[in-house]
């Protein structure tokens, strides 16, 4: 592709750089909500509206396109999105000819449904039906809605080359499977993005190189569940039991991925997200150990700490079982962090089993998390099977009790690192002062210290002095020995 890098002037400050194609006319402004998945999928987007004239816009003002990838993980995700909508529709009296497009997991479940509930809208597209945006933005320049929600068996956009939005030239993802088999009774996900499948390692090692040549120094290797990756020359995982003998023999699991990538790029920094504990097999943890350049974090969801909740959940886990892996990651990697994502108030969670959660918070003392209270979402099994019958008060204590413990035990961890020397990759200026840098240690713990002579993507030594719960703070001591 012609991508010439050019810095927006605005975003100066920020160091972002943004890819545009020499000739484009036409402005796209493009959003993300939710999680990183749709982060890089508007990468894909921006890359396959690339070829059809489209240079990307900061300004929503200007745009003849504005698309939003959406999230439905929870209630107030879709609700954001339809804030914005009304926002579009402010735009769009001034400036008619705009057209607005809904893509991501939102446009996947509610199909038709947005185009007559939200008359904003003249374009739904799933997240399998990205390379038919050609099409449909021809029926759309031609008057007409268009949508196109089919989920697909193969499709992993391995063949395109995302446009890096808002990038800091430093860090990005690299999406290495799409969708979920794992039908957890409280998950919208297999609803809306289907079966899983996985991506050729080769495009995937491709992508990494090329971001390497560009000047990245960090890559996250993408899926709602990386563990669970599987090459066998393309197809859906659930398939694999009809794969050929040689298929079977030749296959690449997650643990062969990882190390391919850190084999390919030596000093590139490799990270991953999210590990399913049913699927973070020992073979992983054992190569995470193997090499240095394989960030020692792992996000390890759990969910619940009760027993029977989980199953009720269909996590295929136990509460043992977690405690099981936590004991093994601890011991393969003593040096490493684990974060967790946790529901209050999932249906029939009783005060003893709130107090298994945090018991088990407890046992793992994870270094930080994402946690949420419940929310019905339409068409899971929860929702069929299941009453949503704890009330929303007492979800909303729960959480501000796992919360508070997440804060206690993230203190705890921060404060482990005082007096000792850590290794900072530098992303970005610091949110509070001009005059710091921000970065991510190896483990992901966000790490703040004096500029200096020192630039971004520089790989640092950080002698930590203080800290806040979640942030180390320091001084910068020379160069990494990997730099
Ligand atoms: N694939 C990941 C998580 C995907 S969704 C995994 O293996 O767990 C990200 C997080 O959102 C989940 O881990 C869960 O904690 C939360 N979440 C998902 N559905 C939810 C719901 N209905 N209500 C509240 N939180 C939810
Ligand atoms: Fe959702 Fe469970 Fe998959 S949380 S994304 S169904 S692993």
């Amino acid at each position: 592709m012609n991508m010439e890098k050019t810095i927006d002037e605005s975003k100066q400050g920020e160091h972002l750089v943004i890819e545009q194609k020499e000739g484009n006319t036409r402005k796209l402004f493009i959003e993300s909500y939710g999680c990183a998945m749709n982060f890089s999928d508007s990468e894909i987007v921006a890359s396959i509206l690339s070829e059809q004239g489209f240079n990307t816009t900061q300004n929503l003002e200007d745009a003849d396109l504005v698309l939003v990838n959406t999230c439905s993980i929870r209630d107030k995700a879709e609700q954001t999105v339809r804030k914005r909508l009304e926002k579009y529709n402010a735009v769009k009296r001034i400036n008619p000819k705009m057209k607005v497009g809904v893509l991501g997991c939102m446009a996947e479940r509610l199909k038709t449904k947005f185009l007559e509930e939200e008359k904003i809208v003249d374009l739904v597209v799933g997240p399998d039906a990205y390379k038919d945006l050609p099409n449909l933005l021809a029926e759309v320049d031609e008057g007409r809605d268009a949508i196109n929600v089919i989920l697909s068996k193969e499709e992993t956009y391995g063949d395109i080359a995302p446009v890096r939005l808002n990038t800091n030239g430093v860090t990005a993802f690299v999406s290495i499977t799409r969708g979920c088999d794992n039908m957890c009774t409280f998950c919208v996900v297999p609803f809306t993005r289907g079966r899983e499948r996985s991506r050729d390692p080769q495009s995937i090692i491709g992508e990494v190189n090329d971001l390497w040549n560009k000047g990245y120094k960090e890559i996250t290797l993408l899926g709602q569940n990386v563990d669970s990756y599987l090459w066998y020359g393309g197809g859906l995982k659930k398939d694999f039991i009809k794969a050929t003998e040689m298929q079977k023999a030749t296959a690449v699991h997650f643990a062969q991925l990882l190390e391919l990538c850190a084999k390919a790029q030596p000093k590139m920094r490799i990270r991953f997200s999210t590990s399913n504990p049913q699927d973070l097999t020992l073979d992983v943890i054992e190569m995470m150990a193997k090499y240095d350049n394989i960030c020692k974090h792992i996000h390890l969801p759990v969910q619940s700490g009760s027993n029977r909740i989980l199953k009720a959940m269909n996590r295929l886990h136990t509460r043992e079982e977690y405690f099981e892996l936590i004991d093994n990651i601890k011991r393969i990697l003593p040096n490493s962090a684990i974060s967790q994502d946790l529901i209050a108030g999932f249906p029939t969670e009783t005060e003893q089993d709130h107090q298994d959660t945090l018991s088990l918070m407890e046992y793992v003392k994870y270094n930080f998390g994402y946690m949420f209270t419940y929310s019905e979402r339409p068409g899971t099994m929860a929702e069929r099977k299941m009453e949503d019958d704890v009330p929303e008060d007492v979800k909303k204590r729960r959480l501000a009790e796992i919360v508070q413990l997440q804060r206690e035990h993230s203190e705890i961890k921060t404060k482990a690192y005082l007096n000792t020397t850590v290794e900072v990759l530098i992303e970005r200026e610091s949110k509070k002062s001009n005059e710091q840098w921000s970065g991510r240690t190896s483990q992901n713990i966000v790490a703040v210290f004096p500029k200096e002579h020192y630039k971004i993507g520089d790989l640092v030594n950080v002698k930590v002095t203080d800290c806040t719960s979640a942030t180390l703070i320091g001084e910068a001591t020379g160069y990494s020995k990997d730099n």
